[in-house]
């Protein structure tokens, strides 16, 4: 079993330009962002807070390769701290530059530890990391992993102790800007960490805790913000959310729903937020017939019963349009097109309930004839 942890530091009341004048004054800090951010000029933001000299790396993608952080680190000068402002992205590809730069730039090493999963050893330390999420899913801000991509859309992870961001900055006036789409499937995400944490069998009391407040608060707090997307309060209270998703997931990492996205993203180019949250409520269904118990929680904290929860789940995404988003990307018969990898153990072993790929394929069938 994991235990329940997480080593950053968070900060939930504090401006993000002062709490990076407080901690990358004195560093040579790499802002690491997205070209979204650089056009609203956030390198001239934390420039102005700082006395010493930014460096300012190339913009990141969304769904960051690992041939693009392999080819960005050849061009950085030193640095001894990385400022990663943007989504899971930037946090993610901070993690990954960190940890190819601990590695001596050594860039089979490095391909080594993401595509293999290679140790990366005791004496690996690499540069601290401030996370300044703009978005509010991914939990990466209190995660010791990062998710990279290979060329065909293979998803990989980096995991080591050393990769919680030791300071957090979590301020709503960064995600403001965030667009609709972008809110309602960062939010999905949140909330696919925070049930799939349930339905665990990492699960501990204190994951549950974050878990149920996390569902609790996304439940009445998204749709609230996608019809109010200028409210800082609301911005901040599904912020919160997202956080206590991450705390969550952090120790017990995702499981069944997740390993169904996979392939959506890969063949459809599904954003993940929508890959992993569609078959929640299928994913319910077929985890209450192992354990009523762990998924009675999820009931509760939606205010339902077990009976009422997958149609309950499929109301409240189909309210809030994610329908509309999910067919510019699959229809019910997409299924068809995916060929035996809906089951990525490393995901799938996490569930409560053993799943094979049949069973998976009912649950994404049931999903996509209960929403289409
Ligand atoms: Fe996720």
């Amino acid at each position: 079993m994991n235990p329940f942890f997480c080593q950053t530091q968070v900060f939930t009341r504090l401006p993000f330009a002062n709490g990076v004048s407080k901690m990358a004054n004195g560093h040579s800090p790499l802002l690491l962002t997205t070209a979204g951010w650089l056009e609203r000029n956030i390198d001239k933001i934390v420039r102005s807070q700082l006395t010493t000299d930014l460096i300012v790396a190339d913009p990141v993608n969304s769904h960051p390769k690992l041939l693009d952080i392999i080819g960005m680190e050849q061009t950085l000068p030193k640095f001894d701290q990385i400022i990663a402002i943007g989504g899971g992205s930037a946090i993610d590809a901070a993690k990954a530059l960190t940890a190819l730069r601990a590695l001596d730039s050594n860039a089979s090493l490095f391909k080594n530890a993401v595509i293999r999963a290679t140790p990366l050893g005791n004496d690996f330390t690499p540069s601290p990391i401030i996370a300044i999420p703009t978005t509010s899913g991914t939990g990466s801000e209190v995660t010791r992993w990062g998710t990279l991509w290979g060329p065909n859309m293979e998803k990989y992870s980096i995991m080591h102790s050393t990769f919680y961001p030791t300071s957090a900055i979590l301020d709503p006036s960064l995600c403001v800007s965030m667009p609709e789409d972008v809110t309602l499937y960062s939010g999905l995400d949140a909330i696919s960490h925070a049930m799939e944490a349930i339905w665990n069998r990492n699960h501990t009391p204190a994951s549950d805790m974050a878990s149920i407040a996390s569902i609790r608060a996304l439940k009445r707090a998204l749709p609230m913000v996608l019809n109010n997307p200028d409210s800082f309060e609301l911005r901040q209270q599904v912020q919160i959310a997202a956080l206590y998703a991450g705390y969550a997931m952090g120790t017990t990492q995702t499981a069944l729903a997740h390993s169904i996205s996979y392939p959506f993203t890969a063949t459809f180019g599904l954003p993940h937020g929508f890959a992993c949250s569609f078959s929640l409520g299928e994913v319910a269904r077929y985890n209450t017939e192992a354990d009523s118990a762990r998924v009675g929680l999820i009931a509760d904290a939606f205010d339902c019963s077990l009976d009422e929860l997958p149609d309950k789940f499929h109301n409240w995404i189909k309210e809030m349009g994610v329908v509309t988003y999910l067919q510019n990307y699959i229809s019910n018969r997409s299924i068809d097109c995916i060929d035996e990898d809906l089951i990525n153990p490393a995901r799938a072993n996490n569930n409560i309930r053993n799943a094979d790929e049949k069973s998976a394929k009912k649950i994404v069938q049931a999903s996509l004839k209960a929403l289409f």
